[in-house]
């Protein structure tokens, strides 16, 4: 590993292994003594060889996207689906408040499988407590509408429904593009990894890591309107919405707030999931078109 951790103001890249080095672009520079000699000039091996392998990455606001084999179409086009959840809003004004590293013991494909809000009322006690909020009893439709593409489902709030602001009044609100005052936030899972919620005041993210097939390492970020996201005196209105995240606890493992309280009820089905007999899933069409989405978007990209 030519770089075991971040760093910045670099401009050779050296391995500590044998102190092989490269520049910025990849190049190689150095192979110091591999012949014996300190320069290692004329050692036989082609120095325009054995640069560091290019990879394809794209950046959308906060987010680098990598493509390893280089064959995924351009991201604008890939991430073109999310304009149905960002319509209105400017990205472009909010900043990074904090990024946390934590870790489940599931699969990465726990979290796409939870794409719905069927599950909201029983496994986010405290946070979500009516069904009413998540379900209208007239027309049995869920309070989030499903939107599917290829790469993205989205889990949007209907016109009209409750303000998405997770209890941070004082916040100051995302900027709304002229015309788009009532635009709604949502969620979206954009395949196979990240998510993205957009509430009113906030962002919030996760990027599914998979380490092991039952071990994921999750990167969680959250991103304010402006000087919102890093001002010691808007602590005290992000709290509330941290803490409907994170739980007061702030604990991966203190199941209450809404990524622990997820985090377990993936650790448990992982459990289930391991059994001879568990083969088999029921969909809920009011609810789970997203999961049914997802499993065929797996099944397209392992083919
Ligand atoms: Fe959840």
């Amino acid at each position: 590993m030519v770089l075991a951790q971040p760093a910045k103001g670099l401009n050779i890249l050296r391995c500590p292994y044998h102190a092989w080095a490269w520049d910025l672009e990849g190049t190689l520079k150095g192979m110091p003594y591999f012949d014996g000699t300190p320069d290692s000039r004329d050692c036989g091996l082609d120095w325009s060889k054995n640069g560091l392998v290019p990879v394809r990455v794209g950046v959308w606001h906060h987010w680098v996207f990598v493509n390893l084999d280089g064959n995924a179409p351009p991201l604008e086009e890939y991430l073109a689906p999310m304009n149905e959840l960002t319509a209105g809003f400017d990205l472009g004004a909010t900043r990074m408040h904090k990024r946390l590293d934590w870790e489940f013991n599931a699969n990465w494909k726990f979290q796409n499988d939870n794409w719905e809000t069927y599950h909201h009322v029983w496994v986010h006690e405290g946070i979500f407590t009516k069904m009413s909020e998540d379900l209208d009893f007239e027309t049995r439709e869920p309070r989030m509408q499903t939107l599917q593409w290829d790469n993205v489902v989205t889990l949007k709030r209907r016109p009209g429904s409750n303000r998405l602001t997770f209890n941070g009044e004082g916040l100051p609100l995302i900027p709304r593009m002229a015309g788009h005052e009532d635009a709604t936030g949502g969620t979206s899972l954009i395949f196979p990894n990240v998510t993205i919620t957009v509430s009113e005041n906030h962002l919030a993210s996760v990027i599914t890591d998979p380490l092991a097939p039952d071990k994921t390492h999750a990167i969680l970020g959250f991103f304010f309107a402006g000087d919102a996201a890093t001002s010691p005196e808007m602590e005290a209105f992000r709290k509330p919405v941290l803490d409907r995240w994170l739980g007061k606890s702030r604990d991966s493992r203190g199941m209450d707030g809404i990524r622990s309280q997820d985090f377990s009820i993936w650790e448990s089905q992982q459990i289930a999931r391991r059994s001879a007999v568990a083969d088999d899933v029921k969909f809920s069409a009011v609810w789970e078109k997203n999961i049914h989405h997802f499993h065929n978007q797996m099944v397209n990209a392992l083919i």
